[in-house]
């Protein structure tokens, strides 16, 4: 019989998007509603590139939850090639700071600020391995004239397996993975390297980019990819192995940027995001692993405590909203309109 229902410690999401000011105020509820802490990507405009500035936004998005909640963001910083040795030992010392995020310049949303020369970031990152501060990586090649279904694959061979070998002891997440060569790198590497998975990997194809007309709200990068590499990621997750966690990466953009000729990268999944992965564990038949990628893993990587509190997953489907309030504008989520097959039940 299929299982009707799962408790499990309360998640965290170990890669989110939050925005600020009223596109943060907007969203931030949906995350906070279900999960106990999140690491939030610093892409903002400007970036956050200091521990001052991750404290600053620290508290705007305290100051944004809902009355009584006890939801904790863990902030990161965003490397620049200006970013120095100094900042890291500073983001190291802070409670605040949990660890920082390579995006290589141009790969995605806000990520011009980011580094086009690996080679130039060699103090860095010997910084955050003395330190023991992660690395957070945005994993696709810049290279000019590579294929963007092959950029995640290019990446992890050409520059992060030699960055993990120069860097042995440097904890690193490779965020967001999709691809079956991801998935070898990462579980085939020391206990330093782990990952992160979306529901959108684990749940679409490329095929869900055009299925019947072009589909912008499936558009997120890494872009899907196709479905050998979804199965790998479900037999991956389906192992239980404690290198990979949850991270939806929500990237709320309002509808308008992304109903466009050149439509904004990311999917909004926060208000549904925890349901979406009940799924797609089902659909590999390993509901049992849940409990561990969800909300035992990351915290282990991170070194944080598990949660004392619990979430129940209750098998009962619900229609998802066709869009959210997002500052002056909307959102639509993943899904939009549709049916959700799990529902995290309200604590009592
Ligand atoms: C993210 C965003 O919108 O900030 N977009 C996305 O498609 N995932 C950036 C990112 O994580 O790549
Ligand atoms: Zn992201």
């Amino acid at each position: 019989m299929a299982t009707a229902a799962l408790t499990i410690p309360r998640p965290d999401d170990w890669h989110l998007h939050l925005r600020d000011g009223a596109p943060m105020r907007a969203v931030v509820g949906h995350t906070a509603a279900v999960f106990g802490r999140a690491i939030v990507m610093p892409n903002l405009r400007p970036p956050v590139e200091t521990v001052a500035q991750a404290e600053a936004y620290r508290a705007r998005i305290l100051e944004a939850l809902p009355a009584g909640s006890r939801f904790e963001p863990l902030m990161t910083l965003y490397l620049t090639p200006r970013t120095t040795a100094e900042e890291v030992a500073r983001a190291a010392a802070s409670p605040h700071v949990h660890g920082i995020k390579l995006y290589p310049a141009g790969a995605t949303t806000n990520s011009d600020a980011g580094v086009a020369d690996l080679g130039g970031i060699e103090a860095v990152l010997a910084a955050m391995e003395e330190h023991d501060l992660p690395l957070l990586v945005h994993g696709e090649s810049i290279e000019p004239g590579i294929d963007v279904f092959d950029r995640e694959a290019v990446f992890v061979e050409r520059q992060l397996a030699p960055l993990c070998e120069r860097f042995p002891r440097l904890r690193v997440v490779l965020e967001h993975i999709t691809t079956a060569d991801a998935v070898e790198f990462v579980l085939g590497a020391p206990p330093t390297v782990a990952a992160t998975i979306t529901p959108q990997h684990l749940l679409l194809d490329r095929n869900a980019l055009f299925d019947g007309g072009i589909r912008p709200h499936h558009w997120c990068l890494p872009v899907l990819k196709r479905r050998r590499h979804r199965e790998a990621l479900l037999r991956a997750v389906a192992s239980g192995s404690p290198k990979l966690f949850l991270g939806t990466d929500s990237a709320p953009h309002e509808v308008g940027t992304k109903h466009a000729a050149c439509g904004c990268a990311g999917i909004f999944s926060a208000p549904l995001a925890l349901p979406l992965y009940a799924e797609a564990f089902e659909e590999a038949g390993a509901l049992h692993a849940l409990e561990g990628f969800a909300s035992r893993h990351g915290p282990a990587f991170y070194r944080l405590p598990v949660a004392t509190e619990t979430v129940t997953l209750r098998r009962e489907p619900w229609s998802v909203s066709a869009s959210y309030p997002f500052g002056e504008g909307h959102v639509v989520p993943l899904r939009a309109g549709g049916t959700v097959a799990w529902r995290v039940e309200s604590a009592p």
